[in-house]
């Protein structure tokens, strides 16, 4: 059961800045300030637990015997479902907070590693049968050298399932706080992240729905799906007056991409 029946779970977001501001990059601090509250409720609230996180395991199916990596894992909740549909799962985040939370829920034997989408990763060339990069892209200014190297670890063929911050809604929002930013350009906003006595300020990038697009498809992947599902069966009984007022919602926008069986022309890895 939800310990907080808000969409978040009781996660205060607030807008802070824009790339219209001038917001101090150094204070952006990341999850490891915000690790066991973001955990605790992504767990159960409607937003994570009952639209994003089975919206992105219905999108993988049947997964059983295959090898994932998922990228920007956090606290585990999608590496230990998947594990338990029968995958075979490395996870890896950039936040030792969130690592220390996923090692603590998945056991000893989970294969977790510290690394940064953006850099190169440590895995061999056709390595993986999917990857799952769950909430995480929208962090990354430039997509192109994180996206490279998924490519790279994933087998010809393989599937990159993605989720990522909606743009529209994103951009309207920052349109209705007052801000007037271009839904076509890529910009940067810090949002301030609130649960009891911890706080965030993460920095995100909004990219318009083409640029998205395009750079899945500079690096080397065929879109398969693009979805924005309804939330998943239970989220009625336990979110009745959110699902009443919204039976369906945009929040995030979901993606299943092919990579292409050659290797894209050009593509170096972020080390060469
Ligand atoms: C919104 S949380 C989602 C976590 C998990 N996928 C889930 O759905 O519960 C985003 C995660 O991405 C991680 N992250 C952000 N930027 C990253 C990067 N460049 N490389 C790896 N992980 C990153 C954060 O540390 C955080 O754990």
């Amino acid at each position: 059961m939800p310990t907080d029946d808000s969409p978040t779970g009781g996660i205060g977001i607030t807008l802070f800045s824009s790339s219209a501001d001038s917001a101090d990059q150094a204070e952006i601090n990341g999850y490891d300030s915000i690790a066991e509250a973001y955990a605790a409720a992504n767990e159960t609230n409607l937003i994570n637990g009952y639209y994003e996180r089975p919206a992105m395991l219905a999108l993988a199916g049947d997964v059983t015997g295959h090898r994932i990596l998922d990228a920007g894992c956090g606290a585990g909740p999608l590496f230990a479902a998947l594990r338990d549909a029968g995958a075979i799962i490395t996870g890896i985040d950039k936040s030792g907070g969130m690592l220390e939370l996923a090692r603590r829920r998945l056991g000893d034997d989970a294969d977790l590693r510290m690394a940064e989408l953006g850099s190169p990763l440590p895995f061999p060339d056709d390595t993986f049968d999917d990857v799952t990069a769950s909430l995480v892209l929208h962090y990354l200014e430039d997509w192109g050298p994180a996206l490279g190297e998924l490519r790279r670890v994933l087998k010809p063929a393989g599937r990159l399932i993605v989720s990522v911050n909606h743009p529209f809604v994103t951009n309207l929002m920052h349109r209705e706080s007052g801000r007037n930013p271009d839904y076509f350009a890529t910009y940067n906003y810090t949002e301030e992240w609130t649960a009891g006595s911890q706080t965030a300020r993460l920095s995100f990038w909004h990219r318009p729905l083409h640029a998205m697009t395009e750079a899945f498809t500079k690096a080397g992947f065929q879109i398969s799906v693009i979805s924005e599902p309804p939330p998943a069966p239970g989220a009625q009984e336990l979110f009745p007056a959110e699902i009443e007022a919204k039976p369906r919602f945009l929040c995030f926008l979901f993606f299943v991409l092919a990579a292409s069986s050659e290797p894209v022309a050009g593509y170096r890895s972020p080390a060469e």
